[in-house]
Formats: C-alpha cells, structure tokens, sequence
C-alpha cells in the first residue's frame, strides 16, 4: 500500500464502522493537515499517518492490544515503516520518541481535536466563534468531555513548541471545513 490519504481511508474504512471513531479519524487528519500546510510538509502523508492512527482500535479497544497489535497489519498491507512507527509514537503507554515533527504533531492534535469536536457539539453555532479562551475554560471543567485526558493536551502543545491558545485556534480552523462531516452545527445554521 502506498501511503496515501486514500489508501489510508480506505484501510480505515475495512476496519472501523463506527461513526465515531471515522469522525476522529477524520478530525485529527484535518488537523494534522493542517499543520502539514503550515510546516510546508507532505500533506497526503501526513493526511495518511493520521487517518491509520486508529485504525484498529474498534477492534483492539483496550491498551494492550491498540495500537500496538494494528502494527503487523499495518506492514501485512505494505505500508511503509514510517508510517508504522509514526502510528506506535502516538500512545503514551508505549512511551517510543516522538523525534519527527509528523509525530509530534499526530500526538498534539489526537486528544485536541476531541476536545474541540466536543466543545463544538455543544454550541449552536458549532467552531464559528469559538474562542480559545472558552475552550481553555471547558478544559479546566473535569467533567465536560471527561475522556479527553487535559494532561495530552497540555503536552501535546507543549511537544510541538506551540502556544495553546494558537494551537487551539489553529484546530478550530482545521476543523470548521469539514463541520458537517463531524456532525457540527454552524453560524449559518443557528441564522
Ligand atoms: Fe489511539
Ligand atoms: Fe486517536
């Protein structure tokens, strides 16, 4: 398999049905695209590495199987080891360096991309007009969008050497194009 957003999508597709997890899928590859752009990277393999992070978790839902039990599929299919490894960097509890800036990356905006699709779930308008400040706030709330884990997301920023309040704004803006396809509400809705 060449490592192609395509490619990508479609091993997810073979082995995730749940909307859900195709929404995270598609979220944190948006976001990660996003960053791919703004880095001047390699967008449709970074789109790629995104999109498979997750592949087999509706099939290896617990930490001692995900990611680590995808991996052999992974190289079964001909992806490349890059991709491979970039898809192991991004759990904690396998703790392997995250020394790409793909890596680094992939692990910022896994959880923030959640919390934003959570933060905009919840609003009328949707991403448009989400402020930074306010998802800082939701983030300091434990009990909204409990499974996030606050201390990744803190890290994530931190791993990628960028502010949180740009990071944050930059997810927003990585995610407002594809609103409809993560179920989210928009200005131009609530009008
Ligand atoms: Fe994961
Ligand atoms: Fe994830």
């Amino acid at each position: 398999m060449e490592p192609t957003r395509d490619n990508a999508w479609e091993t997810l597709t073979t082995y995730t049905k749940s909307e859900s997890l195709l929404r995270h899928g598609l979220a944190v590859e948006a976001s990660v695209g996003w960053y791919a752009r703004h880095f001047g990277e390699d967008e449709d393999f970074w789109r790629a590495a995104a999109l498979l992070h997750d592949f087999d978790y509706e099939m290896h839902p617990t930490i001692d199987q995900h990611p680590q039990d995808g991996a052999p599929i992974l190289r079964e299919l001909g992806y490349p080891e890059d991709i491979v490894e970039t898809v192991l960097s991004h759990a904690e509890h396998l703790a392997l360096p995250r020394d790409t800036q793909l890596k680094k990356t992939l692990f910022a905006c896994d959880e923030m991309s959640g919390f934003i699709h959570a933060c905009g779930l919840v609003r009328p308008t949707g991403l448009d007009g989400l402020e930074p400040k306010s998802v800082r706030k939701k983030l300091k709330q434990p009990s909204f969008a409990a499974g996030v884990h606050r201390d990744e997301v803190y890290a994530g920023a931190e791993a990628l050497g960028i502010d949180l309040d740009r990071h944050i704004a930059n997810v927003v803006e990585a995610l407002q194009p594809i609103s409809g396809e993560l179920g989210l509400r928009t200005a131009a809705d609530a009008a």
